[in-house]
């Protein structure tokens, strides 16, 4: 009955420590210190090990550590074998305050007056409204969620875009594809939080952009390859955006001299915008575990069909 971790080993210690702490009959392991394998019954992994199925007879549950699980082969997987996003909170808290501080500084026109400051130029620029300022969210799983939750305060027009019906008080949801270019029309900043699938992969293409409000704002923390990087460059030429926050590109890291690095309507981050904090990620983990053995439903379940 041992847990085994295979992820960032700075926070790995921490989660040990916790693990320690709130289980303290439940083994935890640290890769590449795996002990017998056949004690494995339940993995946490960001990049997964090679051949898990053959590796670890006994396993039972694999958690990917972060929200998407696109960095999961699941043709590797046995099919019967549960595989969990985090569905912690941390990481919502921290995806909101990234989103909420691009959202405003698209809103409030940070790129501009960085390039002006560079310039040594003062000049102001017209502050538009947020009630004139539409704000739209791809994707409304727990992180868009969260997100729309936090943006409601501001005032802005808010719209969500999703593949299955949600509701959310004072957000105007959308669902499934025909109602994307309605969806579109009204964001003035965009956020694409959606997973990767066959389906989001190239979603934020010419075809899209031309659907915006001119000048629109886009925020890309879903994915890097949801995002067609020529056609995202021509738009950001044309006009057709005005300033883009980017937290992830294909590949990571970006190579030296690429366009994204120096493009002066575009702030770029590491594929930092939220992180799974270990202390709230624990009790996520520990919880599904008991849930398991308990033979209820558990939280987070990928449906391999979908791909999230
Ligand atoms: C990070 O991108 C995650 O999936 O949590």
């Amino acid at each position: 009955m041992t847990v085994l971790y295979k992820a960032n080993m700075v926070r790995g210690a921490e989660w040990a420590r916790f693990f320690a702490e709130r289980a303290p009959d439940l083994p935890f392991r640290l890769w590449p210190d795996i002990g017998n394998p056949a004690d494995i019954r339940y993995l946490v992994a960001w990049v997964p090990p090679e051949d898990i199925a053959t590796t670890f007879p006994h396993l039972e549950l694999v958690f990917s550590v972060g929200a998407g699980v696109d960095q999961f082969d699941a043709t590797k997987l046995p099919p019967h074998l549960p595989l969990i996003r985090m569905l912690e909170p941390g990481i919502a808290e921290t995806m909101v305050e990234y989103v909420t501080m691009a959202v405003l500084g698209l809103h409030r026109d940070l790129l501009h007056f960085i390039a002006q400051q560079r310039e040594q130029v003062w000049r102001e620029i017209r502050i538009t409204p947020a009630k004139r300022r539409g704000v739209g969210v791809m994707g409304l799983g727990q992180l868009g969620h969260a997100v729309l939750e936090r943006l409601r305060a501001f005032g802005f027009p808010l719209f969500g875009w999703n593949r299955s019906p949600r509701e959310i008080p004072g957000v105007t949801c959308y669902v499934g594809v025909d109602t994307l270019p309605r969806f579109l029309s009204q964001t003035d900043i965009l956020i694409c939080l959606l997973p990767l699938t066959e389906e989001t992969r190239g979603i934020l293409n010419a075809d899209l952009f031309a659907r915006l409000p001119r000048g629109a704002g886009l925020v890309s923390v879903g994915r890097g390859p949801q995002l067609v990087e020529a056609d995202f460059l021509a738009a950001l030429d044309t006009g057709l955006l005005s300033g883009a926050v980017l937290d992830v590109t294909e590949p990571e890291p970006l190579p030296a001299g690429h366009p994204f690095w120096s493009h002066p309507r575009i702030l770029l981050t590491p594929h930092n915008a939220s992180m799974t904090m270990p202390d709230t990620a624990v009790d996520f983990v520990l919880d599904a575990i008991a849930r398991h053995r308990r033979g209820e439903e558990l939280p987070g379940l990928v449906d391999r069909t979908r791909g999230y």
